[in-house]
C-alpha cells in the first residue's frame, strides 16, 4: 500500500513520532507541514535526512494558499492533523495563539480539504484524521466513570476549549459537507522528543540539572498516561480502519497522581543515574502554587478502539517511563538544544511567580 499523507505538526512531539512510525512501516510518503514554533524541532526527524519519502515544508496551517497548493501538488490520501498549541500553562499565560492555530487553523484546513475533495470528484477513499485530547471532557470526580465518546464536552482551560472548538468543526464538516473525518481524543502522552515543559520531561530535566521539581497544588491531580508509540499505533489503526465520522478515545489505562509520577521518575533516576551526593532526587520535589482551573482527574475508557479495531497499549507505565528516561539520558544534545533560547524565559515566567506552598 502506497499512500501519501499530509501531516500537520509533524516536527512536534507526537507528530514526529507518528511520521517515524508511519515511514518505518513502509506505508508511503509523508508531506510534513509545520510552522516550527518553539515546540517544533527538525532534530526529531534527523534520521529521515535524505529519505525521499519525507517532504518537509515549513509553513502555517492558516496559510490557505500554501495548504491548497500542497493538496494540489501532492494529492494526499489523508490529512493527519496534529498541528496545535498544546501546553495548558501557556494557554493560561497567553491564549491568542491557541485560538489562532487550534480553532482558525483547523477551520482553514477543513475549508481547503473541502475544496480539494470536491475537485477530486471521489472523496470516498480520503480521510481527515483530527488528533484531539481527553481534556475537552473537563474534570472527573474521584469515583466517576472514565470518559467515553459520549461524555459531554466541558473544557476548562483556553487550550482544551480551543481543542473542543476544533473537534466541533471537524464533526460539522462531516455532517454538513460529507468530509470523511475521524477524530481521536487521547490522554496524556509521554516518551521521546517531548518538549520539556510538560510534566515528565520537565521534571526529568530539572532533576538532571539539580533544580527544584515544582508540583502544582497538592499533587493529587490524576492523569491517564500513555506511551507515545502506543498512541501512534492507535492513530495508524484508526486511519486505516476507523469508521468515517466516528470519534475514538485513546488512553493508557494508567491513572496516576502527579506525586506518584514524579516519585516514580525519581526512583528510576536514582537507579540508573545516581546523584553524585548519593541522596535521592526526590529531595528536589517542591509543592508550588496551583495552576488556575486545574482539572482534578482525567481517565479514558478506550473500549471502542479495542472492540472495533483491536487496539491495546503495549507499554506499561513502568516500562514506558524507563524507556523515556533512558532516551533523555542518551540525548543530552537534544535537551541542550531545546533548553536554549526562549526556554529559560518561559521557566522564569511560569514558575517565577509560583510561591512555594509547603515542603515536600
Ligand atoms: P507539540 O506542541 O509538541 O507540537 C505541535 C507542533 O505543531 C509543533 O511542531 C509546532 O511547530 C506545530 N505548529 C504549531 N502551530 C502551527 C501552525 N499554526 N501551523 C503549522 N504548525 C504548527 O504538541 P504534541 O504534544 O505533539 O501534540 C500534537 C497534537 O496532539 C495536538 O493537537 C495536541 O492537542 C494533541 N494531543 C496531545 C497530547 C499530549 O499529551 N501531548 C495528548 C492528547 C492530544
Ligand atoms: P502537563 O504535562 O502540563 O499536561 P496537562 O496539563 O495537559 O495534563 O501536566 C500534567 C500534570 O502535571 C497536570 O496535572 C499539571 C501538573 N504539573 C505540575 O504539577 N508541575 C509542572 O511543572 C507541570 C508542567 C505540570
Amino acid at each position: 500500500m502506497d499512500r501519501t499523507l499530509l501531516v500537520t505538526g509533524g516536527a512536534g512531539f507526537i507528530g514526529s513520532n507518528f511520521v517515524l512510525s508511519w515511514l518505518a512501516r513502509g506505508n508511503g510518503r509523508v508531506v510534513n507541514l509545520d510552522k516550527l514554533t518553539y515546540a517544533g524541532n527538525l532534530q526529531n526527524l534527523q534520521s529521515l535526512e535524505g529519505n525521499e519519502k519525507h517532504v518537509f515544508v515549513r509553513g502555517d496551517i492558516n496559510d490557505r494558499a500554501l495548504v491548497a497548493s500542497l493538496l494540489q501538488k501532492y494529492r494526499p490520501d489523508a490529512v493527519v492533523h496534529f498541528a496545535a498549541e498544546s501546553h495548558v500553562d501557556r494557554s493560561i499565560v497567553g491564549p491568542d495563539d491557541f485560538i489562532r492555530t487550534n480553532v482558525f487553523g483547523t477551520f482553514n484546513l477543513l475549508e481547503e480539504v473541502r475544496t480539494y475533495i470536491k475537485s477530486s470528484g471521489d472523496s470516498r477513499g480520503f480521510r481527515f484524521l483530527h488528533i484531539s485530547t481527553d481534556e475537552v471532557y473537563g474534570s472527573l470526580a474521584p469515583q466517576a466513570p472514565r470518559f467515553c465518546e459520549t461524555t459531554a464536552y466541558a473544557p476548562n482551560s483556553p487550550y482544551s476549549a480551543s481543542k473542543a472548538a476544533a473537534d466541533h468543526l471537524v464533526r460539522a464538516y462531516h455532517e454538513t459537507y460529507g468530509v470523511p473525518t475521524l477524530t481521536t481524543n487521547c490522554s496524556n502522552n509521554y516518551g521521546p522528543f517531548q518538549f520539556p515543559e510538560k510534566l515528565i520531561p520537565f521534571m526529568l530535566c530539572q532533576a538532571l540539572a539539580g533544580e527544584p521539581m515544582p508540583i502544582y497544588g497538592d499533587g493529587q491531580n490524576v492523569r491517564d498516561w500513555l506511551y507515545v508509540e502506543d498512541h501512534c499505533e492507535a492513530l495508524i489503526q484508526v486511519l486505516l480502519g476507523g469508521r468515517v465520522g466516528a470519534t475514538y478515545n485513546v488512553g493508557g489505562n494508567n491513572e496516576m497522581t502527579n506525586v506518584e509520577v514524579v516519585e516514580k521518575l525519581c526512583r528510576i533516576l536514582d537507579e540508573v543515574r545516581p546523584d553524585r551526593g548519593g541522596s535521592s532526587y526526590s529531595r528536589l520535589i517542591t509543592f508550588v502554587k496551583d495552576r488556575p482551573g486545574h482539572d482534578r482527574r482525567y481517565a479514558v475508557d478506550a473500549s471502542r478502539l479495542k472492540d472495533e479495531l483491536g487496539w491495546i497499549p503495549k507499554e506499561s507505565f513502568d516500562s514506558g517511563l524507563r524507556k523515556t528516561v533512558q532516551w533523555y539520558l542518551d540525548h543530552p544534545e537534544w535537551i541542550a538544544a531545546v533548553k536554549s533560547g526562549s526556554y529559560r524565559e518561559w521557566v522564569a515566567l511560569n514558575y517565577g511567580k509560583r510561591e512555594i506552598q509547603c515542603e515536600a
